[in-house]
């Protein structure tokens, strides 16, 4: 079957859909979500913003605030609680919501420690429905393609992606076709995907090789894109920095920290904080600095040699198979929002990765590697100087924990293999972090001799 141009819907209501190169507003959505004109990436503009809006800045955070304590489905989502600032549906009825958003805010007391710096907070988005922070755009973008009347959704994804839209693809009783690539993929999310009913194919390449299988597949096929160059899922990936504000009484932090991957993330908190000063909610920006991993730093690479003129694609390696992305699509709304609020780009190693992830682990909180180059960033840019240790620092942590429990338990037992390292140098360096599990005979004697033996290392 061939289709030239399936209707991915018009811009409606509330909001324009607007290529970030040329600025020509597209009213009719292309299959692949780029322009028509240049075929640049798209975001949805709000044209009439600030005096379309019908609540003035201290209202409308009374109103999200409000929604809290309220039982209908749209105000128990921490993302269509935030509704003003998202693009609005023709019926509201189209809303497939898990109840998702509404993460906690935690202090890292240790961690700041070991950062150097005074005060330091994560922001879990993680603890969303499918654990990973991808249900706050999910929720946003399979609700248009439920208002255009599309049965089939699809991505490419290095795993996260496919779990949430799996799942929001089943609640909405539409069918998914997922593209992963084979063996790079943590059990958990693969689990998960399988488990939501998707139609889950692992392909013998890597996501980059992914992406454009699926680009093909979606010209072939009348099947809705639901990768972050969807802009509607970006729309609702901005409610974290909405909600992050609203958690921090409105007091803007200097530092906000994201993992780099496809790019999309950071992009939308920037547009976020950017439409949130437009707005008059907030006075200043934070820095929004995005981290990669050494072995998959196309952005860091393309800034650093390049100067943001143009991509630098890698052919992508890291045990944070998450951000395992060499070709970025977002790269360029990426650096808009580091330049815009004057962040930069760092990378980490895979050994910095380990370390900063059991740390986390041990404040209690816990994420997935990806997450984990955060904290390794800050590290960095606190010993650059690039943050001070008074300044306020919220790292992003962008899944749970429980997304790759293999990585985690071959690092506590000694096992994990770091690309570019050699196994006794990693295992030294990480000595004070891991712990083993202890296996001993059914005898109270031998576990008490083991608390002792901790007493004694505590003391
Ligand atoms: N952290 C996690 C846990 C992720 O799953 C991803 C991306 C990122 C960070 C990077 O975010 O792409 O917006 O820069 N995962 C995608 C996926 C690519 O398919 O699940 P980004």
């Amino acid at each position: 079957m061939e289709i030239a141009q399936t209707s991915h819907g018009t811009a409606a209501k509330n909001h324009l859909v607007r290529c970030i190169s040329c600025g020509e507003a597209n009213r009719m959505l292309a299959a692949d979500f780029r322009c028509s004109h240049c075929g640049d990436l798209l975001e949805v503009d709000f044209p009439q913003w600030p005096q379309g809006l019908l609540l003035q800045p201290e209202a409308l955070k009374s109103v999200w605030r409000l929604r809290k304590t309220l039982y209908k489905p749209l105000d128990t989502s921490g993302v269509w609680r935030f509704r003003e600032m998202l693009p609005e549906l023709d019926d509201s009825e189209s809303v497939i919501t898990l109840r998702e958003g509404n993460t906690p805010l935690y202090d890292l007391p240790r961690c700041a420690n070991s950062a150097g710096v005074e005060q330091l907070r994560a922001k879990h988005q993680g603890m969303n429905p499918t654990g990973s922070f991808k249900d706050t755009g999910m929720t946003v973008a399979i609700s248009f393609a439920r208002q255009n009347k599309f049965t089939w959704v699809a991505c490419a994804s290095t795993g996260n992606t496919s779990a949430s839209m799996a799942a929001y693809a089943a609640r909405g009783g539409m069918r998914s076709l997922v593209i992963i690539p084979e063996g790079k993929i943590a059990w958990g999310k693969l689990s998960q995907s399988l488990d939501y009913g998707a139609v889950t194919c692992q392909l013998r390449t890597d996501f980059d090789g992914c992406v454009r299988v699926l680009n093909d597949i979606i010209r072939r096929y009348p099947i809705y894109l639901l990768n972050s160059v969807n802009p509607y899922r970006l729309e609702g990936q901005k409610t974290a920095a909405i909600e992050l504000l609203e958690q921090l009484d409105w007091r803007v932090p200097d530092h906000v920290i994201v993992p780099g991957g496809n790019l999309g993330n950071n992009s939308a908190l920037g547009k976020a904080f950017l439409e949130m000063k437009r707005l008059g909610l907030i006075d200043a920006l934070p820095k929004i600095s995005v981290i990669q991993a050494e072995g998959a730093n196309p952005l860091y690479r393309t800034v650093h040699e390049k100067q943001g003129r143009e991509l630098v694609p890698v052919e992508a390696e890291t045990l944070a198979t998450a951000i395992r992305i060499g070709s970025p699509a977002s790269w360029k709304k990426s650096l808009r929002v580091i330049e815009a609020t004057g962040g930069c780009v760092e990378q980490v190693s895979e050994a910095e990765i380990a370390v900063a992830k059991a740390e986390i682990g041990a404040d209690g909180v816990g994420c997935e590697p990806a997450s984990a180059v955060t904290l390794a960033g800050l590290k960095k840019l606190v010993k650059s100087g690039f943050v001070r240790p008074p300044e306020s620092v919220v790292l992003i942590l962008t899944g749970h924990v429980l997304k790759d429990p293999e990585y985690t338990i071959q690092f506590h037992r000694g096992d994990l293999k770091v690309p570019r390292m050699a196994d006794d140098d990693f295992r030294q360096l990480t000595a004070k972090q891991r712990r083993s599990p202890i296996v001993l005979e059914a005898d109270a004697d031998a576990v008490l001799r083991v608390l002792d033996s901790e007493d004694k290392r505590d003391g």
